[in-house]
């Protein structure tokens, strides 16, 4: 595995693929991997030639009030890793690469509408962050195709929607949920956990999936979802919010929508969760 950190080392690496006529996949992270996003270099590999991931704590996507000091770095883990997963690059850029004029004076990117609500009403400026650093690495790459984990459901429709409207020629590619046994999905917030919290923190995915069952015979979306959150809160977690949604505008659902999807988010100690589940009525 070749790992850049300079943007023309990437360039050069990429425009000699190019030249040999490969397909290129790219699978953005933070770093801190686990198994969720090992499986999105496996599903990349099943689309392309070559496959190129990237590591990068994006200051632009976390709020003022969010410690991004403390995201957990394991840089030398996360490659072993990724070289385990066959990647071919890595690309580990610096926020003064990404970012040469300073977050304030930087060009971002806004998807309207899907960004909105849900994670982005809770986390303000969260979701701007997103769409401009995956842009911006985006027109570095080039990729053909580029893999996200639904894990992150809104942040997908965000990208999706980014893609269509700015007619960026590459293909988003979801990739389904990593979960432990018990039920509770990968994360690198889940290492904030503590023993104690481990054993609470299934609850939400375990709601969410009583909530599924529930909506195929109860269409009152609103009084169901409350309940789900109560019960939630009553396991330990405080929720943050719990909605049935249509699956592609993430509008409210109404009683004549067939695909939705349910989102949730729940602070669990330290740690805020997010999870989520598409249902077909
Ligand atoms: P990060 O949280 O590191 O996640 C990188 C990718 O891994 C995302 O597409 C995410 O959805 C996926 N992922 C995380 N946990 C997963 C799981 N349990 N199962 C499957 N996929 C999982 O998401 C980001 O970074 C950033 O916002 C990023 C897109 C890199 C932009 O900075």
């Amino acid at each position: 595995m070749k790992i850049v950190s300079k943007i023309d080392e990437l360039r050069l690496q990429i425009s000699q693929w190019r030249q040999q006529g490969l397909k290129i996949a790219f699978v953005p992270t933070m770093g801190n991997l686990h198994a969720g996003h090992i499986s999105l270099v496996a599903e990349a590999h099943r689309h392309a030639d070559k496959v190129v991931a990237s590591i990068f704590v994006n200051p632009m996507q976390f709020g003022a009030h969010e410690d991004i000091d403390n995201y957990p770095r394991t840089m030398e883990n996360d490659q072993q890793q990724l070289i385990a997963a066959s990647t071919d690059l890595l690309f580990t850029p610096t926020p003064s690469i990404i970012y040469p004029k300073g977050l304030d004076k930087q060009t971002y990117v806004e998807v309207p509408n899907v960004s909105d609500g849900y994670c982005g009403e809770s986390r303000p400026g969260h979701f701007r962050g997103v769409s401009t650093v995956v842009c911006k690495l985006f027109n570095l790459v080039q990729p053909d195709i580029a893999c996200f984990g639904l894990k992150d459901y809104q942040q997908v429709q965000v990208i999706q929607t980014m893609v269509e409207d700015l007619s960026m020629p590459i293909e988003i590619i979801p990739v389904a949920t990593v979960r432990e046994t018990s039920g509770l999905a990968l994360s690198s917030r889940n290492g904030y956990l503590t023993q104690e919290q481990l054993k609470i923190a299934p609850a939400l995915a375990q709601n969410i999936q009583w909530l599924a069952k529930e909506i195929k015979t109860n269409n009152d979306f609103i009084g169901l979802a409350k309940k789900a959150a109560s019960y939630i809160n009553n396991a330990g977690m405080k929720t943050d919010y719990i909605h049935i949604c249509h699956a592609r505008t993430l509008q409210p659902a109404s009683e004549d929508d067939k695909e939705l999807v349910i989102l949730a988010a729940a602070h669990c100690g330290k740690a805020r969760l997010i999870d989520n589940l598409q249902v077909t009525l």
